[in-house]
């Protein structure tokens, strides 16, 4: 227990806080599956590497999906986490009470292990036990399982544990696919099952007999996914080997419900930063709608830029992809810190405080943090400037079309080559949708880099590990170590990304390559190939990895297992090894898979930094 003071959402008020801390509901957590035999684990990054289908790590079950398919986890059978997690599919929905773009999911974890009765009992446990857990009253809860379809049973097993358990029947809601079954609606491919829901009710003193899950008075606070089924892409719900567990309590939600707090602004995990905007903007948080709001978007958005930026994998502002949301958050942030009269620079003020929150679970953010601050202080000061007569333009604009719901896109595109108003912004702002088709073609004209690709990965979804994107992933290793032999040690890989039609690499190298660079590059990765050797992983400590010449991003936490981590090798004993390289998998066996490696473009990525996009058949 702590004791707490802080500004209360009501105008003018302190309160004396008694209860866990946001810190201590994740350390209680860890602790108790510490406890029934988990490993803890850390947190992926927040940037998925060689995943084509999302921008950012949106569940903790999405950077251990090889796991989940089968792959044996050096930690075993039994882990726990907290993971850092980015939904960007509704950035314009936060200011509410419920949406947040980060958001950190705690998790347990049985590979093949436990199933469906330990996972239910200790949820219940660690729920409930006033000693070990949280000493929730039990008389508030409720639970969702799986009500069934035609390709999949009704969870009656999981109903009947819960009844042994002490949930009475009124209080278990049966329930289809789009809320019973992870992922959501059972649409993806990938590990998935179905899953049982734990609900908190937080209205009032007098809990309903019976369970309503419209009842926004029950709060999600738990889920538990019995991960039985792997959809193959043809659509195909094949049982998986090994049932596994995956469940992900959201850290910020059951803050809320611990705290006794409406909403998770305010709660310990975003009062600091209330506080500070108050204090900057000399306004109270819940004077009005409009304030309370604005107050919500600016803490929401430069927490989640700072974690980004702060990342091991960090993503500053650019156009296109995590760059583009990156931006997006600080511009809107920036908004709305005008709206609420808060002059000069705020946004890295805020960063600061977030960092130091965050410090001692997420040390990276201290260790980047001078890149944080100045690529923050940099985008705000850039979008100060335009900002005051971009929003002229735009109520030029809205006045033009003044009757219309659509802006056409070359309109709304100038607002941003112009302003640097991202075509969300202009939406919010004009209270229009803009001709999204339009706005793509402008985009292509005005730079070869669209972001159409960013569009279509902000749904969210699962790791694509399809067979193409694994060979493409190994050639990427053999990618790197021919560069280097080629160019020369200074190569350093500064970002990898692979989609089914091709693989992208990004390496420091001062000049163009040459075509004969590029020749040689290509054959020697298609001798690697065609030698057939055989890829492996081992767990090496930091010092072993060094001393074996592993290349890679050493603080790369998706690679890290404990205090050890994970290095590929391409090679054997007899025949040595070409490559050695930190990675998190997957990859192919042997080499021969990967198929034939073809180079298609050599180009500028950034000063310093060079690209190849390459393709395998
Ligand atoms: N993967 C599950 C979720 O995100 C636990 O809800």
């Amino acid at each position: 227990m702590t004791i707490e003071y802080w500004s209360l959402p009501e105008p003018g008020g302190f309160a004396i806080l008694l209860c866990m801390t946001g810190k201590e509901i994740r350390e209680k957590f860890l602790k108790f599956f510490e406890g029934k035999g988990h490993k803890i684990i850390p947190s992926a990054s927040l940037v998925p590497e060689n995943d084509p289908t999302v921008l950012f790590t949106t569940a903790g079950m999405h950077p251990l999906v090889p796991y989940l398919l089968g792959e044996p986890h050096p930690e075993g059978t039994r882990l726990a986490d907290a993971q850092k997690c980015v939904r960007t599919g509704d950035i314009d929905e936060v200011g509410d009470n419920r949406h947040l773009t980060f958001f950190e999911m705690l998790g347990n974890w049985s590979l093949g292990d436990y199933f469906k009765q330990e996972a239910i009992a200790w949820s219940w446990e660690l729920l409930t036990s006033t000693r070990e857990g949280f000493g929730l009253d039990s008389s508030r809860l409720a639970v969702s399982v799986f009500a069934g379809d035609e390709s999949t049973p009704r969870d009656e097993e999981s109903a009947a544990m819960w009844q042994e358990i002490g949930v009475s029947a009124p209080r278990i809601a049966y329930l289809g696919k789009e809320d019973n079954w992870w992922p959501a609606g059972g649409k993806h491919f990938g590990p998935q099952g179905p899953d049982t829901e734990i609900f908190y009710w937080t209205k009032s003193a007098t809990v309903p007999v019976a369970f309503d899950p419209k009842d926004d008075g029950w709060v999600e606070i738990w889920n538990n996914v019995f991960m039985q089924f792997n959809k193959t892409p043809d659509g195909v719900l094949a049982p998986l080997a090994k049932k596994n567990v995956d469940t992900g309590m959201g850290l910020e939600r059951m803050t809320m419900v611990m705290q006794n707090v409406a909403t998770v602004f305010e709660t310990d995990l975003f009062t600091p930063l209330i506080v500070a905007i108050e204090t900057r903007s000399a306004k109270k948080y819940g004077t009005d709608d409009e304030t309370t709001r604005a107050m919500r978007v600016v803490a929401d958005h430069v927490k989640t830029a700072t974690f980004i930026i702060g990342d091991p994998r960090g993503v500053g502002p650019s156009n296109t992809d995590q760059g583009y949301i990156v931006r997006r958050l600080i511009r809107r942030a920036v908004r709305f810190g005008r709206s609420l009269g808060i002059e000069g620079g705020f946004i890295s003020v805020l960063a600061e405080k977030v960092i130091a929150m965050y410090a001692d679970t997420y040390p990276e953010l201290v260790r980047n943090r001078d890149r944080v601050i100045e690529e923050l202080k940099n985008e705000e000061e850039k979008f100060s400037q335009t900002l005051h007569r971009g929003l002229q333009e735009a109520m030029k604009l809205q006045e033009e079309y003044a009757t219309t719901l659509v802006i056409p896109g070359a309109q709304a595109f100038y607002l941003y080559e112009s302003f640097g108003f991202p075509k969300e912004l202009t939406e919010e702002v004009l209270g229009k949708k803009v001709n999204g088709q339009e706005w793509e073609d402008a985009m292509k004209t005005h730079q070869e880099k669209s972001r159409a690709g960013a569009e279509q990965k902000f749904a969210g979804g699962l790791a694509d590990h399809s067979e193409v994107v694994v060979r493409m992933h190994t050639a990427t290793h053999l990618l790197h170590q021919a560069l280097r032999n080629v160019l020369g040690t200074h190569v350093e890989q500064k970002g990898s990304n692979i989609t089914s039609e091709r693989l992208r690499f990004d390496f420091s190298h001062g000049q163009k390559m040459t075509p004969e660079e590029i020749a040689k590059v290509e054959e020697i990765v298609n001798q690697q190939i065609a030698k057939d050797l055989p890829m492996h992983f081992a767990m090496l400590t930091v010092d072993e990895a060094k001393a074996s010449g592993a290349i890679g991003l050493f603080e790369d936490k998706y690679a890290q297992l404990g205090n050890k981590v994970k290095v590929y090798m391409v090679g054997d004993d007899a025949r040595g090894y070409f490559s050695k390289e930190i990675c998190g998998g997957p990859h192919v066996e042997h080499t021969a898979l990967v198929g034939k490696f073809k180079i298609l473009k050599e180009e500028a990525s950034s000063a310093g930094v060079r690209r190849i996009k390459a393709v395998v058949s």
